[in-house]
């Protein structure tokens, strides 16, 4: 009878609690603390984050504008849809371009295509054998080397060797010479790729004359639709092989590098750090000191303790039920579609079994100093997480708080990056810069 009960109180709440996974999108409460780019709060999220990377040339305002004003609020297939056209619009844009006579151009035509691919594949993943999840890939892994080639230092994929599994990364050199700089090992989350962080930090970076390193780890995007890898939770075995590559390029200060990680990655950076200690600094965009306790405490109680029973079968269906009923809210939808997809699973008491894995409770006191602890004001997923790792850290985190009535309180800095990278590069520009002497 209780399971039973539990069952449909969760059915109740995802009319009320479970669609309004955080109180800041409650717009009937209180303004919107920015235009709404869809009626839809995470598809606000998503326009916001496709609009973001424009600060660095991974798109264009009124396109990424025009195809949302298409979108219909929940509907994964039009979000796709608008985003694939206008990828393949861009595409034949760059396509026609000659690259011998005007190579910037292609490069900065191919980029924005390459990003609004990732777009169109990004609701996609509730089918996991959906072709569309590979083939959107493959397209855009092509289109963005044709950009990567047409820089003025080519950036360059290379796959590292792990333990097992190799690492795809993309180094991009600040400079044709050799001299050793600082360079930043930039990783992302849960979902899209590392082509998103050229435009999200690596662009930032080189203009500050600094080399960057971005990579995937098992469970994000390239590795697993190449290898069919999951998560893991040891992110040193991810990031020790990058560090040990970078030692063997000459245009690497070996003294001066730092970790970033961005979203889901504000675990896992944390989380190599305290195996990896040949980083000079860790930075979190934003901080999450245990991912299971962080991701409950969006949702109503109910859903723990359902978890807690430790009922698989009831825990499943609720969670299904939830996600099909008429008003669920996409973020909800779209983080158990996105999280079965990467651990391999149909089964959401397995995925949020595995969240547990996700914690620095046990490593806390091996992450070495200094941390950049970012927190999101209006964070849509982790709100307050941040301020949880920071507490943990004592002395050795910088908290920073990114503020909502700035413009810049979005999960990860989405819609302020120029701002979030001139905080945070700052913050390490004397880490770096001192180290290597
Ligand atoms: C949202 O607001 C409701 C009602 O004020 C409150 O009970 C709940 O704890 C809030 N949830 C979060 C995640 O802040
Ligand atoms: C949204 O705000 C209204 C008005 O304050 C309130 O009645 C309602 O319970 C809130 N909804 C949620 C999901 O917090
Ligand atoms: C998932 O996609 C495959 C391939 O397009 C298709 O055959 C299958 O019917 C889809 N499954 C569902 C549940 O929509
Ligand atoms: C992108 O370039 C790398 C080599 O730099 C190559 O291995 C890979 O196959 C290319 N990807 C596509 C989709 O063309
Ligand atoms: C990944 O697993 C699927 C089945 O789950 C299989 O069809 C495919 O060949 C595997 N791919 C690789 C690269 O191992
Ligand atoms: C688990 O819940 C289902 C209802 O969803 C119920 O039929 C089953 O008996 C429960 N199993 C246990 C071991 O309680």
């Amino acid at each position: 009878m209780q399971l039973v009960s539990g069952f449909f109180s969760l059915v109740c709440l995802c009319g009320l609690g479970l669609a309004a996974t955080d109180n800041s999108t409650n717009s009937t409460a209180s303004a919107p603390s920015m235009v709404q780019l869809s009626t839809d709060p995470d598809f606000h999220f998503e326009l916001l984050r496709q609009l973001s990377v424009a600060s660095y040339g991974g798109a264009d305002i009124g396109e990424v504008l025009t195809a949302a004003a298409k979108i219909v609020p929940g509907d994964f297939e039009s979000f796709y849809c608008e985003f694939d056209i206008l990828a393949n619009r861009v595409l034949q844009q760059g396509q026609a371009i000659d690259a011998g006579e005007f190579p910037v151009s292609v490069r900065d035509t191919m980029f924005r295509a390459a990003s609004y691919f990732q777009s169109a594949d990004f609701y996609l993943h509730g089918n996991q054998s959906d072709p569309r999840i590979i083939s959107l890939w493959e397209t855009m892994q092509g289109i963005f080397n044709i950009s990567l080639s047409l820089l003025p230092v080519p950036g360059r994929r290379v796959n590292v060797q792990a333990d097992g599994f190799y690492v795809p990364c993309i180094f991009y050199k600040a400079s044709p010479d050799d001299k050793p700089r600082p360079t930043l090992i930039i990783g992302g989350g849960y979902d899209k790729g590392q082509e998103e962080l050229y435009h999200f930090m690596v662009k930032a970076t080189l203009q500050r004359g600094w080399n960057a390193i971005t990579y995937e780890g098992p469970g994000q995007a390239s590795p697993r639709r190449y290898q069919n890898l999951t998560f893991i939770p040891q992110w040193e075995k991810v990031v020790t092989p990058v560090v040990d590559y970078l030692e063997t390029l000459p245009e690497v200060d070996k003294s001066a590098l730092a970790l970033v990680g961005i979203s889901f990655g504000g675990l896992l950076a944390p989380r190599a750090a305290a195996f990896e200690h040949r980083l000079v600094a860790t930075v979190c965009l934003d901080g999450i000191y245990d991912f299971f306790t962080a991701f409950m405490a969006a949702y109503p109680a109910g859903l723990t303790s359902l978890f807690k029973s430790g009922n698989a079968t009831a825990f499943d269906a609720a969670i299904n039920a939830a996600r099909n009923a008429p008003g669920a809210s996409t973020a909800f939808r779209w983080v158990i579609d996105q999280g079965l997809w990467a651990w391999k699973t149909t089964s959401p008491f397995y995925l949020i079994s595995q969240f547990q894995a996700y914690t620095l409770v046990d490593v806390i006191d091996q992450i070495p100093g200094p941390v950049f602890v970012g927190d999101a004001q209006d964070d849509i997923f982790l709100k307050g997480a941040g301020a949880v790792l920071a507490s943990h850290l004592g002395d050795r985190a910088h908290y920073y708080l990114f503020k909502t009535a700035y413009g810049d309180g979005e999960h990860s800095g989405i819609g302020s990056f120029v701002f979030q990278n001139q905080v945070v590069l700052d913050w390490l520009k004397p880490i770096l810069e001192k180290s290597g002497r």
